[in-house]
């Protein structure tokens, strides 16, 4: 075999209340890579959505810089073709597609026989590139698809999938504001080295409503434990606009709003069978109208599969 082609979906990390644990795999946007082994060396060629804002040396891109690590000490390169289907910088697992793409399909291509942990564990690896520190909760739900906890203690890395409920849909509001180039290692930077010990509780309580909710298929009791008091105070001033947004979600029926991963993207999560996805989004939309921010605003159920091999 000389080449695969893979897929990986877009996901929104944290959920709020599980900054650098959850993890929901969404249909709303996808990255496509094919991998062709070489004679020697990782080259990169990408096309697509914001191609031309993406580094194609190894050493800065996600997929270039799992590649470099999978390969070192094998005798053979690799011939990367990525193509962007995934928005950069709203928030939405941008890099950790295309990190998860290029782990996965490096396991197929060279027969690696390696776990979805390992996986998952390569494909954070390129997450260095993009925020300065890796974070494995994006790539454990583009590798896994679906609701994702990762664990990371040390050197070891353990994730787990839920299945979400078929009446658990999502809105996204994806507002066009500048972010640094290092937007999530900017977003990173603004966050305490302290919390206060009664937010801390408050958070555990609410992420394992969070995870209790998927188990039970419970989307009223996800959308409440997604409230987040250690990482929003201090995110939410990088978005304008973010709290007359999340009212404005909530008061369309939503049962959980929350920065998208690092932002500036917003997911609100909404029972499909009470309340219209559409509306959700359309009011938020409007919302970040309303504080003079042009959206791009649209709904999607959860991604059930994650990466997968094309060819
Ligand atoms: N958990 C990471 C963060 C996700 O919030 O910084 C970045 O997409």
């Amino acid at each position: 075999m000389r080449d695969v082609k893979v897929r990986s979906p877009c996901s929104s990390a944290n959920l709020g209340s599980g900054f650098d644990a959850f993890g929901l795999a969404l249909e709303a946007f996808h990255d496509t890579l094919t991998l062709e082994l070489t004679d020697g060396g990782v080259e990169i060629e990408v096309t697509g959505v914001g191609a031309e804002e993406i580094p194609t040396a190894p050493d800065r891109n996600t997929a270039g810089l799992v590649a470099k690590e999978i390969l070192k000490n094998r005798d053979v390169g690799v011939r990367i073709r990525l193509h962007k289907g995934v928005p950069l910088r709203m928030g939405l697992g941008s890099s950790g597609a295309s990190a998860a793409a290029c782990a996965f399909g490096l396991n197929e291509l060279l027969d690696l026989e390696l776990s979805e942990d390992e996986i998952i564990r390569w494909a954070a690896v390129g997450e260095e590139a993009a925020a300065g520190a890796s974070h494995a909760d994006n790539v454990a739900a583009s590798v896994l698809g679906g609701f994702t906890i990762v664990r990371t203690y040390g050197d070891s890395l353990s994730a787990v999938r839920l299945e979400p409920p078929p009446n658990l849909w999502v809105a996204l509001a994806l507002p066009s504001i500048e972010t640094a180039e290092s937007k999530t290692a900017a977003a990173r930077a603004v966050l305490p080295s302290h919390v206060p010990f009664k937010h801390a509780v408050l958070n555990i309580q609410n992420a394992a409503m969070v995870v209790a909710g998927f188990h039970i298929g419970d989307v009223e009791m996800i959308g409440r434990g997604m409230t987040d008091l250690i990482v929003e105070p201090y995110r939410k001033k990088l978005i304008p606009g973010y709290e007359p947004v999340k009212m404005a979600a909530l008061n369309a029926g939503a049962a959980g709003v929350a920065i998208s991963g690092a932002g500036p993207g917003v997911i609100a999560v909404i029972d499909s069978s009470k309340t219209s996805p559409r509306d959700v989004a359309e009011a938020m939309r409007e919302a970040f109208q309303d504080e003079g921010i042009e959206c791009t605003a649209c709904c999607c159920r959860p991604s059930l599969t994650g990466t997968e091999r094309m060819s």
